[in-house]
């Protein structure tokens, strides 16, 4: 995997270079439409991946030239620890401050990621036992209906409150991350392991509502990166409990998509499962890269099967690795892979490049390097 990191280093060594010519603290996301790339704000919930991926290339390539990059870009989008709007302030701060504080121990960095686990468990609901993910009264969340909406997604966010309680000594993060991860195994999946996008709740007595979609094909439709979220999300908190039941659906999840008739032999899946156009559909680059990540973590951990999850993963790295998913050098705005999709429903980012693409590959090239030393 030599060659992808040598390439990693320098088409992001070119991104790095246009950042840097601009004399601002952009901070790239994916393609528009006429071809510019589009740079977010730090309360976007993709703000975190561009500095995490220059830490990752930092490590994978070991060269201290991205050190101030990846140092600036993070501090850049400090802000985001008083985020209480949405909830992904857990993607935002453990994918730049978090790998940040793991590689340089930065003793400015502890305070921004407990500020962040604070601000996130504003968005608690007691009644529940969730984190609330979307607020409802915005955009086109406004028009759903919903009360109080959790997404898989926000599996993704509770690394960082198992980490605030690392560094701050409070339980009542973990205890936050857990309640919320027990009530997500509970509501979220269906018997054959896949998961529902949105589960909206009941403010008042915390029963459900709703199971619907907001990024996939139809309510009982499986919307590939949520699926990825939740193999993802749920190996994390194993990893942080040992809680077997977590690891079960991981597991569950993931066979799930792994058996699934439409998964395409390069194991690249269409954006949804259920897509009426299979095989016509767009692939979704970043829910592959996500699953690489969590596989490769699940083939360390005591499982009847264990190396399989690994041959799993190399699979799929060794296909966004070749020419048909990993871009040019100089192309595709200088983000690594091409071919993911935002969201269909929403007309939005259909067969782009997504930094969250780029990151989880860079974390997933990260452990397959660490499990081949
Ligand atoms: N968390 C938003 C997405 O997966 O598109």
């Amino acid at each position: 995997m030599d060659r992808p990191i040598k390439h990693a280093r320098k088409q992001l060594g070119l991104a790095i270079d246009v950042i840097e010519a601009s004399g601002k603290c952009l901070n790239p996301v994916t393609l528009k439409s006429d071809g510019s790339v589009y740079n977010c704000s730090y309360t976007d919930w993709r703000s975190g991946f561009f500095p995490g991926s220059v830490w990752y290339l930092y490590e994978l390539s070991g060269d201290s030239t991205l050190l101030p990059p990846a140092r600036k870009y993070t501090e850049a989008i400090r802000e985001a620890e008083n985020l209480t709007w949405h909830h992904d302030i857990g993607f935002i701060i453990n994918c730049s401050f978090g790998n940040g504080w793991r590689l340089t121990k930065d003793t400015t960095y502890p305070a921004v990621i407990i500020q962040a686990a604070k601000s996130l468990s504003t968005r608690f609901r007691k009644q529940a036992n969730v984190i609330q993910s979307w607020n409802v009264d915005r955009g086109w969340m406004s028009q759903r209906g919903w009360e109080c909406p959790v997404i898989i997604d926000n599996m993704m966010n509770l690394e960082l409150l198992f980490e605030a309680t690392r560094l701050s000594g409070d339980s009542t993060f973990y205890q936050i991350a857990v309640a919320h991860a027990d009530r997500t195994l509970t509501e979220h999946f269906r018997p054959n392991g896949s998961c529902y996008h949105v589960i909206d709740y009941n403010l008042k007595d915390g029963s459900v509502r709703n199971r619907h979609t907001a990024q996939g094909y139809a309510h009982e439709s499986v919307w590939s990166r949520g699926q990825a979220w939740a193999v993802y999300g749920f190996t994390v908190c194993y990893r942080e409990t040992k809680d077997l039941r977590y690891l079960n659906q991981a597991l569950k999840t993931f066979t799930f998509m792994k058996n699934h008739p439409a998964m395409p032999s390069d194991l690249i899946p269409y954006w949804d499962m259920d897509a009426p156009k299979i095989p016509n559909e767009p692939r979704d680059v970043s829910t592959a890269s996500c699953m690489a990540a969590a596989l490769y973590e699940i083939s360390t951990y005591n499982t009847s099967d264990a190396s399989s999850y690994k041959e799993y993963a190399d699979r799929i790295m060794n296909s966004l690795s070749s020419s048909a998913y990993c871009a040019a050098l100089g192309t595709n705005g200088n983000f690594l892979l091409e071919h993911s999709v935002g969201s269909i429903p929403h007309n939005s980012e259909i067969d782009v490049p997504l930094n969250y693409a780029d990151y989880y590959y860079l974390e997933a090239l990260k452990r397959k390097l660490d499990l081949e030393k």
